[in-house]
Order: C-alpha cells, then structure tokens, then sequence
C-alpha cells in the first residue's frame, strides 16, 4: 500500500452495523477501501483520462458527479492540460469534498470547481462529458432517470456520459458466480470474513444495484443515442452513452 493510503479497517470489528454513510471516517480510508473492494477500478480511472481526451469539447464543462476525493477528475485533469475547459467535481459528503479541494489543490489542469451539493438538485450547463463512477447506484431508483434526462438534455452534440456500476443480474446462476467471484477478490485483498459479512450489511439498503439492460434501456430513454459496455470485472461495469 502507498503511504498516503490509510488502511481501511471500518468493520474488522464486531459491531452493531449501521447503514453506510460516507462520512469522515469513511473519507479517511476510501482510497483503500474503494481499490480493495471494486474490481477494476483503477484501471477505470485510468481510462477516465483517454475518454477525456476523447470526448472533451473545447470550452465545454466536464462533470464529475459523485466525485469522492477526486480520482476521477484529477485521472480526466491531467489529460486535459492542453483543452481549455472548465471542470465542476460534485458530491454531497461535506467531508469527501474537503479532502477533495485538498487533492485538486496539489495538481495543475483546467480550473476545477469543487462543490458540495447533492447531484440530483445542480444545474448541468454545456457539458461535453459527465462521468458517474459507482455514484449512481446510491440515488433512489426512482430519481435516477431524471437525473440521465438532465445530463442528457444540458450535453453537447457527441458528448459521453461514463457511468459505472455495480450490477444485479437476472439469472441466478449468473448472479452466485459474480457474487463468488467478487467474494474472493476481497478476500484476496486481506478483508476478513467479519468484514466482509459486516460492510455488506452495512451497504444492502444503501447502494442498489439494478441489472445491466436496465441501465442500457434507461440511459436510451433519457435522451443518449448509443450506450454499451466497455468495461467489465465480475459484477461491475462501466457504460459509455453517447448523446
Ligand atoms: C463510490 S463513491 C464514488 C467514487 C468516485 N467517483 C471515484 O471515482 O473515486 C460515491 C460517492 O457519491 C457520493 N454521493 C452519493 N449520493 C450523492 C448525491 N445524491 N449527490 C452527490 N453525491 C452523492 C458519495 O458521497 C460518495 O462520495
């Protein structure tokens, strides 16, 4: 582990579980946590800056909704040294924003707007780009459709949306072997048993997760012409929509 990484041990001790929040001690560990618990995600991140170079307009904003500590921004940031363009990070945790400010403080690119806000309720302007990474899944299923048409009908002609999930699956067989497999990828990176069992009681009511062709289904209904999978590891996926 790098030494900016605080090891995250949040449930390696037998508690009364309480529903996940991202609050400040979540903050402090997430760069551990989310790495030890998402298969794929760093290699996303890293691609968030070729889409970036892809897809990014000059003079259009990019968003990062759902921004955490920023690994998202700052991966799309320095690819878009050269691209004059502004970037607005968003996320509702008053204490990832902080940290994020922090991170985006320490690294050059376009100007970047960190605000604390809850995604469902910013104005989306001229946006070329909008990446989700795994911040959808935490809406309400019922708010999420409108928060796609949003983005959808404030994006530039050939803007991409990145939208990347855990995912459900219908069929039962399918959904044991990528439960199994992502069991065992957290185990292979040192969660015990307790903390497995705890963190996921923790997350059930909080991150919902819904099954791929109805994300591809709801992100053509709000408005992008093509959406497809480019990126997937056991039960997570990352989705690029084209407007
Ligand atoms: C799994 S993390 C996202 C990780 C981050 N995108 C990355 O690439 O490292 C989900 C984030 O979404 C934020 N979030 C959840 N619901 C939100 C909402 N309604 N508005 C703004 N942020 C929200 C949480 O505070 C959390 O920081």
């Amino acid at each position: 582990m790098s030494k900016d990484r605080v090891a995250d041990t949040i449930y390696s001790k037998q508690q009364n579980v309480v529903d996940f929040v991202f609050d400040e001690n979540v903050a402090n560990v997430f760069s551990d946590m989310i790495r030890r618990s998402v298969p794929g995600y760093e290699s996303i991140v890293t691609m968030l800056g070729v889409f970036a170079e892809q897809y990014v307009q000059p003079g259009s904003q990019v968003y990062d909704l759902g921004c955490s500590l920023g690994a998202s921004t700052l991966s799309m940031r320095s690819r878009l040294k050269n691209t004059p363009c502004h970037m607005v990070a968003i996320d509702n945790s008053e204490a990832m924003v902080e940290k994020c400010r922090v991170n985006v403080n320490l690294t050059s690119g376009p100007e970047v707007d960190v605000i604390c806000a809850d995604i469902r309720e910013i104005d989306i302007n001229n946006a070329s780009l909008a990446v989700m990474n795994f911040t959808l899944q935490f809406l309400p299923v019922v708010d999420r459709e409108a928060l796609l048409k949003k983005i959808a009908d404030n994006m530039l002609p050939a803007g991409a949306v990145i939208l990347s999930e855990k995912i459900a699956f219908d069929n039962a067989e399918e959904a044991a072997l990528n439960e199994t497999l992502h069991l065992s990828f957290k185990k292979a990176n040192g969660y015990s048993e307790l903390e497995i069992a705890q963190k996921r009681s923790a997350i059930e009511n909080v991150l919902i997760p819904e099954t791929l062709p109805a994300h591809l289904a709801r992100l053509k209904q709000a408005g992008f012409s093509q959406a497809q999978v480019w990126f997937q590891c056991f039960n997570f996926v990352s989705i690029i929509a084209i407007k």
